[in-house]
């Protein structure tokens, strides 16, 4: 007869069978007895970070200073960095793996500007089903595997009335009440404390050396405050009055939950807007994901400048 017993999880962490089982006791039924509720539910997220860690420190030896992660349309930056390994996300044990097109997912490691770079070409979103811990797990990896920096980049909707498709928006602060705090459970305490500050979400000074930039290279840059949706819907024409009323400037799918989480682990964040397309507008035109990623694309070599000189500049 099969084991038919019940399992409850006690406040303890500890898993007690309930329900006498008048059947001999077998394997299944002894091994869940009085087991831990991490190792009941799999690997905890230290065991599962080390385990990501580990095989990635096999596949490239060298020390990443600059993780980057690139949004929707953005993929082809990766092209900019002297690649040196290329590990695709399905074979990465613990990693979600991306289906959003456009989004190629895989981690690049190399040189760019003379320093060793991680980039994530392709991220996860909420939207995708992940959970937000699944979000932010490559963030929390590549802070492991020895990055000093975060470098984010997105497609966003133009909220800001003087925004155009193709303007760059430097990420100066973010509104989100809508995407689950990444932070939301037990505290890990190794990597920052139970209620971090988000005063200075964006590090002022990466604001600073990339304006710098952009000037010297002739880019017109915006700065405005991102706010992040959960999506997968574009927003009605409602909902983009209301962003900009609330104090949005952009509004996008990503990036709040990784700055959180790059917060949390004290490590420093820069990160920008490219607008694809404008959410409060006159005419009646509808917006589209091709749009969205043809937009990213045209905008790309700007992108890259900044981000080429912001790299070389740390
Ligand atoms: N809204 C939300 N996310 C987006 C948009 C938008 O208009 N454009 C690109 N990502």
């Amino acid at each position: 007869m099969p084991c038919l017993s019940v399992c409850f999880v006690m406040s303890s962490g500890v898993i007690v069978t309930g329900i006498p089982d008048p059947s001999p006791p077998c394997i299944f039924h002894l091994s869940l007895y009085l087991l831990p509720y991490s190792l009941y539910m799999g690997k905890t997220m230290l065991e599962q970070l080390d385990e990501t860690v580990q095989f990635l420190r096999k596949q490239y030896t060298q020390v990443p200073e600059v993780g980057i992660v690139l949004g929707s349309g953005l993929g082809n930056f990766a092209a900019e960095i002297s690649v040196e390994k290329e590990v695709s996300y399905a074979d990465i044990p613990n990693f979600p793996v991306s289906t959003v097109q456009g989004h190629k997912g895989k981690l690049v490691f190399g040189t760019l500007s003379g320093k060793k770079v991680v980039a994530m070409a392709g991220r996860f979103h909420f939207y995708e089903g992940y959970e937000a811990q699944d979000v932010v797990f490559p963030i929390r990896v590549m802070k492991l595997l020895g990055i000093q920096t975060l470098l984010l980049s997105n497609a966003a909707g133009g909220v800001n009335t003087s925004f155009k498709v193709g303007d760059i928006m430097i990420i100066t602060d973010h509104i989100s009440f809508h995407t689950p705090n990444p932070l939301i459970g037990k505290n890990i305490d190794e990597f920052g404390p139970r209620f971090p500050d988000m005063s200075e979400p964006y590090k002022k000074e990466l604001i600073s050396k990339a304006k710098d930039i952009a000037e010297k290279n002739n880019i017109h840059l915006k700065q405005g405050v991102y706010f992040a949706v959960t999506g997968p819907t574009f927003e009605t024409r409602a909902e983009y009055k209301m962003i900009h009323v609330m104090g949005g400037d952009a509004v996008g799918m990503s990036t709040v939950q990784e700055c959180i989480i790059a917060n949390h682990m004290g490590l420093p964040v820069f990160a920008v807007s490219i607008i694809t397309d404008i959410g409060i507008r006159e005419d009646d035109n509808i917006i589209t994901h091709e749009e969205v990623l043809e937009a990213a694309k045209n905008a790309e070599p700007k992108l890259a400048a900044l981000f080429k000189g912001l790299i070389a500049a740390i």
